[in-house]
């Protein structure tokens, strides 16, 4: 896949979360935080001993899985490609010592070193990613994380419509991918696949989280 495609898929696809949904999207997700993280997160992390150090949130829209990641880490690095959603972040967390922000590209992460980061980990925004900036992006978790570091991935297993169609016609906008497509990818990119668990999102088992280990 050439940059220029994938710039284009970015353009259509991944500034939908700005400052237009702030309350309809940021603010009601941050309500339903707590429930989200006891249902979806934490049962994956109590069953591996992750080393959270130095976490990532990537895709990380308002903050709202930092405030539970900086429970756990020393150290919060935060990753989006929306420029509103980088400022929000920034005034959010302005002067906190332990957070750090990172604009990125939309499909690599050329701006973050190789091997810094502890702990990986992603929830609600890779189930909207396209699969080719899925692919993309792979690799580039694979290099920023340090050895025998684990990534937690939240995305979608809807393959009832084509990759072709627009996602937001699928139910809660997922986008094409399967749990197998996703492993197979995980895997050319170098990672272990740890663990796969299946969710219902109002459609059953329409989300997967796969926990992923670097060597
Ligand atoms: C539905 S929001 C979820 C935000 C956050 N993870 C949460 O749970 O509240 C999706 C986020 O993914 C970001 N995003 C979308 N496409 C992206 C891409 N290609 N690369 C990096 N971030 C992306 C958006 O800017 C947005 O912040």
């Amino acid at each position: 896949m050439f940059f220029h495609s994938l710039k284009t898929l970015v353009k259509k696809n991944s500034l939908l979360w700005g400052k237009d949904v702030a309350d309809a999207y940021h603010g009601a997700a941050s309500r339903d935080m707590n429930a989200h993280w006891s249902v979806f997160v934490q049962p994956v992390l109590d069953r591996h001993p992750i080393n959270f150090t130095r976490s990532i949130d990537f895709a990380c829209g308002y903050g709202r899985n930092t405030d539970k990641l900086l429970e756990l880490a020393d150290h919060v690095t935060m990753i989006d490609v929306n420029q509103e959603n980088i400022e929000h972040c920034q005034k959010k967390y302005a002067g906190n010592p332990r957070t750090s922000i990172t604009e990125c590209n939309g499909y690599d992460l050329r701006n973050v070193a190789s091997e810094t980061c502890t702990f990986f980990y992603t929830f609600d925004s890779m189930v909207h990613f396209p699969p080719e900036i899925v692919k993309s992006y792979l690799p580039e978790f694979y290099r920023v994380m340090s050895p025998s570091g684990y990534a937690f991935i939240h995305h979608s297993n809807y393959t009832q419509a084509g990759p072709k169609k627009d996602f937001r016609q699928n139910p809660h906008w997922r986008n094409y991918m399967s749990a197998e497509i996703f492993a197979d990818l995980a895997r050319a990119a170098g990672f272990t696949v740890v663990e796969q668990t299946f969710h219902d999102w109002g459609v059953p088992n329409l989300d997967c989280i796969s926990l992923l280990k670097k060597a």
